[in-house]
């Protein structure tokens, strides 16, 4: 290692930081998106009890790893269990967070796409079957998403090679408040929609004989994706945080701000999906159709959607950098590269796979493998399987591996009060126990291994 390891320089900034990592596309385009294909309610319970009950206490492993060893996730490890196969969580954190970054940057991109279309009024298309059919010769355009796709991944370039402080604090602290009060604004408009009320019960109200195996695996792998969980994400984010940073606080202010976000985006979306009389289960392109469908029908429609995208293209930049973080930390610290060459290595990957990705909506869309387009394995194969499973991973390590000690150390604040104890004591417990067999469980019956 040559270089000091960067800190966060404030508290709002560590907070700030790590909801702008959990923020982003996640909740605002893949959860409406999910919760339509899923069937709304029971999907959304599942979710909130992964978010909260399992994912929590496996963000706090991973804060405790990584402000315990200060390094990387494969450094992390080295550390921690030197020749022991817990590392491999770290190769597979690895693969994850570069997959993710390839299929994440094509609806990055879209979102470019959309600020240009707002600035333009849509072309004077109003209607949503006018809109929708934009949206379709645009993505089978093949060159404009790919090209987005590319434009994205620079910028990421641009914020990466300046550093972790500078670049990403900065710019958390003053977009993600600006991001809350628009979506709120959103919501009041849906609220007031004809169909309001279907959409809110198509999303709140459980209907548990929906609960299908596929069900059960998606809500897993979007509280882990929504999250940025499993991958060592934030094993790498809180390498970087200083002694005095209360973890399990962090931890629920992350996941709280997170959920509360994708509850938004639900409410915005649904009752206009209803009202427009569309289609839940349209898959990744739902919120890109009927998003402006809400804005062409707002007094000042133009600049309101012009303004949704570039927050929203903003809020998926402080994800994608955290997802970057990852292997340029690794390349950096494990193999001695400087950070610009470990950036151009992170990005040049991602742009290749990016460009397979954006094009799986054009001309590779007949291209599948098990069934799936290369954009939904990827997305798939990251969020379903591999960040569970690190999750599973890391829980199990936290839990029963790592000197309790360090565990101890890292969640208990000076003077702990009663609630604080049991506090730490029930994360314990959900890492030794309730994590492993949920994830497990869901595994075995989700993908029909029993
Ligand atoms: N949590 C991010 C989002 O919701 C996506 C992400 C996944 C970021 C994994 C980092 C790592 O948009």
């Amino acid at each position: 290692m040559t270089e000091k390891r960067a800190q966060f320089a404030t508290r709002l900034g560590v907070i700030a930081t790590t909801v702008g990592s959990a923020v982003g596309l996640g909740n605002i385009w893949r959860f409406p998106y999910e919760a339509g294909v899923h069937g709304g309610g029971a999907f959304l319970l599942i979710d909130l009890f992964f978010i909260f009950i399992i994912g929590v206490p496996v963000v706090c492993a991973e804060f405790i790893i990584g402000r315990h060893t200060g390094a990387n996730v494969r450094g992390a490890f080295k550390m921690l269990a030197p020749g022991k196969p817990w590392g491999i969580v770290s190769y597979l954190g690895i693969l994850a967070s570069i997959l993710i970054l390839s299929f994440y940057s094509v609806v990055a991109g879209w979102t470019l796409e959309y600020i240009g279309q707002s600035l333009s009024d849509f072309s004077g298309i109003h209607s949503p079957e006018g809109l929708h059919r934009q949206f379709d010769i645009f993505a089978q355009s093949n060159w404009r998403p790919a090209m987005w796709t590319v434009i994205f991944l620079l910028c990421n370039y641009l914020i990466l090679s300046r550093g972790v402080q500078k670049g990403i604090e900065k710019m958390s602290n003053i977009m993600m408040p600006m991001l809350f009060v628009i979506l709120i604004a959103f919501s009041i408009n849906s609220l007031t929609m004809p169909s309001a009320a279907e959409g809110l019960s198509f999303l709140f109200k459980p209907d548990f004989s929906k609960v299908t195996p596929s069900v059960l695996i998606g809500g897993m792998g979007q509280a882990f994706f929504s999250l940025s969980l499993g991958l060592g994400c934030l094993i790498t984010y809180s390498s970087y945080f200083k002694r005095e940073t209360p973890l399990v606080k962090t931890a629920f202010i992350t996941a709280g701000l997170d959920t509360l976000v994708a509850l938004l985006a639900g409410i915005i979306i649904f009752p206009a999906v209803f009202t427009f009389g569309e289609e839940p289960a349209a898959g990744p392109k739902l919120v890109f159709e009927i998003l402006p469908s809400i804005f062409s029908n707002l007094p000042g429609g133009m600049i309101w959607s012009t303004l949704f995208f570039v927050l929203l293209f903003l809020a998926s930049l402080t994800s994608t950098i955290s997802m970057s973080e990852i292997s340029i930390a690794y390349f950096q610290e494990e193999f001695g590269m400087s950070r610009r060459k470990a950036t151009w290595l992170n990005i040049g990957i991602a742009m290749v796979l990016g460009i397979i990705c954006a094009l799986s909506f054009g001309m590779l869309s007949d291209f599948t493998i098990c069934g799936l387009t290369v954009f939904n394995l990827f997305d798939y194969l990251s969020s379903n399987i591999l960040l569970p499973v690190g999750g599973l991973i890391i829980s199990i390590f936290v839990g029963w591996v790592l000197d309790r000690a360090v565990v101890q150390r890292e969640l208990v604040t000076v003077n702990p009060g009663r609630a604080t104890i049991i506090c730490v004591r029930l994360i314990v417990f959900c890492l030794r126990y309730l994590a492993p067999l949920c994830i497990a469980a869901v595994f075995i019956f989700g993908l029909g291994l029993f």
